[in-house]
């Protein structure tokens, strides 16, 4: 069967999930103000740093009493800042589901060498037995397990009187999903996902809980410069108000708190959540009308509302071997980006095979509606010339 095709393109084809696509209206000029040439520890450039931790405690909704850290290494150097300064004087329990979730669980276990480790693990599509993580352990968790689609339903399952640090990897999450704040203890993202800013620089934000830790407990290991959030068994303060461990780019910041400021525009976390389930309800009533699509998350309570992951359900297709059909994938995004209407949304190289949506504030539900209709006439061609190769 061939399908037309469509006669526009979503205006802004981005739909990958990090680099996320740039907040709409984003503009090089927006960024005029940069304190570019001058010192992050000049008035201006500390101003500047500081202005974006109290940005994120206002639009993120963090209690007032939850420290704020911008942090080298993007989303991977907050957690593993957290991971070797925290962990260690209590049991370990890891919930992983896919593969930066399985990530942290190798470098506990590989890294660190932490023995007391209990590992809650499920297969793509879903998420473990939440209710088996000990409240006594510290636990380690990716709210949002962006290359399976999959997020926990809630932090309901976290006690109120844990002895152990909840430890979260939000990244794909934070501005796109409520976080429960008093349930997390370390959260970590990095500016590049759902408000579309730069990588490279990471936000670690702790519970007093976490303080209290980290002013208590020394690791048995060596701590590296960039990792080290203490001074003499003290939290470093100045890492919280904006100076830095080592330098940031003024340009990032710029674009972050150019970011931050669209989504108070918008209408603050409220309205970016309301975005980003917009926009999945796009693919939602999509699927619901095509029939050789489905989401690789089956529970509709743990699907994602920004990585939104879909597999290929036509039976010519599932008959196929997984390498098969994985090119099956690659070839029908290749032919959408061809043609310029959609770019970077293929299944993440060690997930199943399929299409992975990033449906983050920052993108527009018409743009996903109009994506689906290239997805629809790529889908036709692709299995034509599959049809035609056989
Ligand atoms: C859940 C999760 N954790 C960690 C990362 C790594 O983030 P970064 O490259 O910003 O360090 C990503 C990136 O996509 C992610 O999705």
């Amino acid at each position: 069967m061939t399908v037309a095709k469509p006669a526009s393109r979503p205006n802004v084809p981005h739909f990958s999930s990090g680099p996320c696509a740039k907040r709409p209206g984003w503009n090089p000029q927006n960024l005029k103000d940069a304190a570019l040439g001058r010192s992050h520890r000049a008035k201006v450039g500390k101003a500047k740093l500081k202005l974006a931790i109290e940005l994120t405690r206002e639009v993120l909704e963090v209690p007032a009493d939850y420290k704020i850290g911008i942090v080298p290494a993007s989303d991977t150097g907050a957690v593993e800042m957290a991971l070797w300064s925290l962990l260690g004087p209590r049991p370990v329990t890891t919930i992983a589901w896919e593969s930066f979730g399985e990530g942290w669980v190798s470098d506990i276990v590989k890294e660190l060498k932490l023995k007391d480790v209990v590992k809650l693990h499920a297969g793509y599509g879903e998420i473990p037995d939440l209710s088996k993580a000990d409240k006594n352990s510290d636990i380690v968790f990716t709210w949002n397990g962006t290359t399976s689609g999959v997020r926990v339903p809630n932090a309901d399952w976290i006690r109120d009187d844990r002895e152990g640090l909840t430890i979260c990897d939000a990244t794909s999450a934070a501005f796109a999903q409520p976080l429960d704040w008093p349930k997390l203890d370390v959260v970590t993202f990095s500016w590049q996902k759902a408000l579309g800013g730069e990588a490279a620089h990471g936000m670690l934000i702790l519970s007093p809980r976490a303080v209290a830790r980290l002013e208590s407990y020394t690791p048995p290991w060596p701590l590296p410069k960039i990792f080290r959030m203490t001074k003499g068994g003290k939290l470093n303060a100045g890492i919280f108000e904006g100076e830095t461990i080592n330098t940031p780019s003024m340009l990032c910041v710029e674009d972050y708190l150019d970011a931050l400021n669209w989504a108070k525009s918008v209408g603050g976390l409220k309205a970016l959540i309301a975005r980003a389930d917009a926009s999945t309800k796009v693919l939602a009533d999509w699927k619901a009308r095509t029939p050789w699509v489905d989401f690789l998350a089956a529970d509709p309570a743990i699907r994602s509302n920004t990585s939104v992951c879909m597999k290929v359900v036509d039976p010519a297709i599932t008959a196929l071997s997984a390498d098969a059909q994985a090119d099956f994938a690659k070839k029908l995004v290749a032919a959408v980006e061809k043609e310029g209407a959609g770019y970077d949304f293929a299944h993440y190289r060690d997930a199943p095979a399929g299409l992975r949506i990033w449906c983050g504030a920052t993108v527009e539900a018409r743009d996903v509606e109009v994506l689906t209709q290239w997805i629809d006439w790529a889908f036709a061609e692709t299995k034509a010339s599959l049809a035609k190769a056989a």
